[in-house]
């Protein structure tokens, strides 16, 4: 059976608006049904955080695209995982504002806060425990197991291309498929 991973970025919105949001979402939904691809954006009008999963090979090049687009700048790729299962089966791509309501029922970790939502300062750990915590509100079940993919890159540049980092990261998931 063909593994299926979670991987998570964080950015930052090039002229920010709720239509321009809208915008995205609607064409996500759109893809990501063809691609068998499932998620969640979390935003403010600082602050994309969103999380992708499906096949490795469908989740790169959605992320390929993405990574591209020029509505959103300063691209940090977060964090990589395999997973046992789907963190948000019932989501081609959901969202929540940071600023909702949606938000408050999280159970987080005491060190986490929406109230200053700044992903690019959480460490890969809060990463994964913040989805995980939106995955159980959302589904009300816990999610399924994960394993964080280990990343073999030597020391870099705090600020590395995000595209080459996730590859770098897929190559321990589906060596044969990444050339
Ligand atoms: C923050 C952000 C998240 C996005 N998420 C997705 C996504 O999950 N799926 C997707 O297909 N496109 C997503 N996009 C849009 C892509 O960058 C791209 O515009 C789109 O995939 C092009 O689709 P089209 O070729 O069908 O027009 C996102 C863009 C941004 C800025």
């Amino acid at each position: 059976m063909t593994d299926i991973i979670g991987i998570a970025y964080c950015s930052k919105p090039v002229g920010f608006s709720f239509k321009t949001v809208d915008e995205i979402l609607t064409v996500s939904q759109r893809n990501n049904l063809q691609a068998a691809l499932t998620g969640a954006l979390v935003y403010d009008n600082n602050n994309y955080l969103q999380w992708l999963e499906g096949e490795p090979l469908e989740v790169r090049a959605v992320v390929e695209r993405i990574f591209q687009d020029d509505r959103h700048t300063d691209i940090k790729l977060l964090t990589v995982n395999k997973l046992k299962g789907r963190w948000f089966p019932d989501w081609n791509m959901t969202a929540a504002v940071t600023q909702d309501e949606t938000l408050r029922g999280l159970k987080l970790v005491p060190h986490l806060s929406l109230a200053n939502f700044d992903p690019q300062d959480w460490s890969e750990a809060d990463i994964v425990s913040f989805m995980n915590a939106l995955s159980d509100y959302l589904t009300r079940r816990p999610a399924p197991k994960s394993e964080l993919m280990p990343d073999n890159g030597s020391q870099r540049p705090r600020r590395v291309d995000p595209l080459s980092h996730l590859d770098r990261r897929l190559r321990n998931i589906a060596p044969d498929t990444l050339s």
